[in-house]
């Protein structure tokens, strides 16, 4: 290949034509590479070039080899932007595009269960309300004998009381009152304290499950009265049901509470006009009886207290107006979706 048979412009073309940046680079060493160039190949081949020609040839060939190393250089520079945009094309995030609706279904949240306890431990929490605990396998002296409960009371009845064939003494707890118990022995009054829980009955039907939830409330001090708890329930009730809803205390027993009174509330379906619904019992409560506070350390000369134990289901069908209680339980992802 000699100087004049060369094609300097097919050349250029080439280069012009490199889809990138891999094709450019092998390009550049066609042409100047130092061992084999096609353009150094040439400016050494000079040297055969008769004398007269050699000064006009050898100026052409530093032309070409300047056009070379700009066309190279101008080329390099357009590839460099395209890959920048191809880049910014392909990763580009369009915020504007709504997402399908399964990518929204699989983040799901908490059931409305112990969504609702979180509820209740934040409205009577801001009321100054500890969050107390206590086992759902009890003995059979908190769950009954500490509260008052005598060995004949119907509430020990078989039939109502889960007990626990391996471990006499004990049952599964029937109602979350044996906490106040605890919670007596452990602190000094004034305190109050509210505890959310599973307790089990033998029970089943639409407004009944074997399992269910309580929360119980307990606060103890010098000058407590029936007054604190209505102001306090129906505070708590009013902001948790999320409207005003229309409750109604009764007279009525517990052994551990005196006076005692049930709180029944108007429970009224979809379809029911104003006015129409039936009153259910959400739970009791009462004034501490005091045995149950000497039973958990505390001078009942010194100390009163109220105390109430309420259905977290009952609640929560007042609030969605739900008809059947053991939709909870079923795991239906149609119902638990709507909440
Ligand atoms: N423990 C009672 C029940 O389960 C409710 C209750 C609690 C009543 C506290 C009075 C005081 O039915």
């Amino acid at each position: 290949m000699t100087v004049t048979t060369m094609d300097w412009n097919a050349q250029i073309e080439r280069i012009r034509a490199a889809k990138d940046s891999t094709a450019l680079d092998a390009l550049e060493l066609q042409m100047l590479g130092r061992k084999q160039g096609v353009l150094t190949d040439a400016l050494k081949a000079l040297g055969s070039v008769p004398p007269e020609e050699r000064k006009e040839r050898g100026r052409e060939l530093n032309e070409w080899k300047e056009k070379i190393v700009a066309a190279l250089a101008k080329r390099r520079q357009e590839l460099g932007h395209a890959s920048l945009s191809r880049l910014a094309e392909d990763d580009a995030i369009d915020v504007t595009l709504s997402l399908p609706d399964s990518a929204h279904a699989s983040i799901g949240h908490l059931h409305l269960i112990p969504e609702f306890i979180r509820q209740i431990e934040e409205v009577f929490g801001r009321m100054g309300f500890d969050v107390a605990e206590g086992p759902e396998v009890e003995s059979e002296e908190l769950n009954f004998d500490m509260l008052n409960i005598p060995e004949n009371h119907p509430a020990r009845d078989m039939q109502d009381t889960f007990w626990i064939d391996e471990l006499p003494g004990y049952v599964l707890r029937t109602h979350t009152s044996p906490v106040q118990i605890r919670y007596m022995a452990e602190h000094t009054p004034p305190f109050r304290m509210i505890c959310p829980g599973r307790v089990y009955r033998k029970d089943a039907d639409a407004t009944h499950s074997p399992m269910f939830h309580q929360f119980e409330g307990l606060m103890v001090g010098r000058d407590i009265s029936l007054a604190h708890l209505k102001a306090i329930l129906s505070t708590a009730l009013r902001e948790l049901i999320g409207r005003d809803v229309e409750f109604r205390f009764r007279t009525g027993f517990f052994p551990f509470v005196e006076p005692g009174l049930e709180m029944d509330m108007l429970w009224q379906s979809e379809g029911d006009k104003e006015g129409e619904g039936r009153w259910l019992e959400m739970g009791g409560c009462g004034m501490v009886h005091p045995n149950v506070l000497s039973n958990g350390n505390i001078d009942p000369e010194q100390f009163r207290g109220f105390a109430f134990g309420f259905g977290i289901e009952r609640l929560l069908m007042i609030k969605h107006r739900i008809k059947d209680l053991r939709v909870f339980y079923e795991g239906d992802v149609r119902f638990l979706g709507q909440f």
